[in-house]
């Protein structure tokens, strides 16, 4: 009976735990010394060995205060652990790349948010009703995965580092998961040209990002390389898209993808590193050995 109940329960969490992503490029910020210092040990220390999990996950492994976590901006992510800061243009075209790890049926957009009062400026630059649909292979849909976003002109709102951030938004509303991943960039107005970056040790993040990791902001990148900065960071093809099987995989009639109807525990363990990767495929055969749910790979 306990094997049964334990199956059961895999299999569910095989449909709900699917979805996962992240940008891939221009360089987002990564989880680093900052989101340690903001959001703490747990937090950390999970986002880092999975940076592509949700934002309802990482809020599940905070613990104790944290008064300067944001964790539905950037995923809690802050400017200290800037990947790089961009200096954009008004009206400069930038192809951006997302890794689609496993796919969940939802909503998703593009837009610049201001740090500061965590609003959306302006419109969504890029917006799908429809993303990520598990009922579709993604390689069918390369434009969830690659695609062009224009810069409005924010030059009022996003001059200085850490002002502003491009936030890659997807909601995945029926299993309530919701991915975030930021870019950093600035703003100079007109030309593109001129105006040296400020400094990135004079621009102000929000008190979180302080002082311990300042030194660990890529200093090196707000200096000048400028003339054109990333402006076609050659989107590197997506190389890791992989579509998992769809939910009702558990009912077991389809393609090879799928498992069998029954299965034992070391079939599924296999078929979950295959799919879901060897993180997820791991904290299963932990999760039934301790016979728990694993901390890090469910929500309850
Ligand atoms: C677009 O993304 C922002 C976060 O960047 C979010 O607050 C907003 O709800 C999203 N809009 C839609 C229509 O999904």
């Amino acid at each position: 009976m306990k094997s049964f109940t334990a199956v059961a329960a895999l299999a569910g969490f095989v449909s709900s735990v699917a979805a996962h992503g992240f940008i891939s490029s221009p360089t987002p910020r990564q989880p680093g010394q900052g989101l340690k210092a903001a959001c703490g040990d747990q937090v950390y220390n999970q986002q880092s060995s999975d940076k592509y999990g949700n934002v309802q996950g990482a809020l599940q492994n905070l613990q104790g205060s944290h008064p300067d976590c944001r964790m539905w901006q950037c995923k809690g992510v802050p400017f200290a652990d800037a990947g790089e800061v961009f200096q954009y243009t008004a009206g400069q075209v930038i192809p951006m790349t997302v890794e689609i790890r496993a796919p969940h049926d939802g909503v998703a957009n593009v837009s610049i948010v201001k740090v500061s009062s965590d609003t959306v400026v302006g419109q969504p630059l890029i917006s799908w009703d429809q993303y990520a649909l598990t009922s579709s292979p993604i390689s069918a849909h390369p434009d969830w995965t690659s695609f062009d976003i224009t810069m409005p002109d924010v030059s009022a709102e996003c001059a200085t580092a850490g002002d502003c951030v491009i936030q890659w938004y997807w909601n995945a509303a029926s299993i309530d998961q919701t991915y975030e991943s930021c870019i950093d960039f600035t703003m100079g107005g007109g030309s593109g040209s001129g105006t040296s970056p400020a400094p990135v040790s004079s621009a102000k993040p929000s008190a979180s990002a302080a002082a311990p990791v300042a030194s660990s902001a890529p200093v090196a990148s707000a200096t000048p390389t400028p003339a054109s900065p990333a402006a076609s960071p050659s989107p590197s093809k997506v190389a890791e898209v992989e579509a998992t099987p769809t939910p009702s995989a558990g009912a077991g009639t389809g393609g090879s993808g799928s498992l069998p109807k029954t299965f034992t525990l070391d079939t599924f363990v296999a078929w979950l590193k295959e799919n879901a990767g060897s993180d997820v495929a791991n904290n299963v055969r932990r999760m039934v050995a301790a016979q728990r749910a694993h901390a890090r790979a469910f929500r309850v």
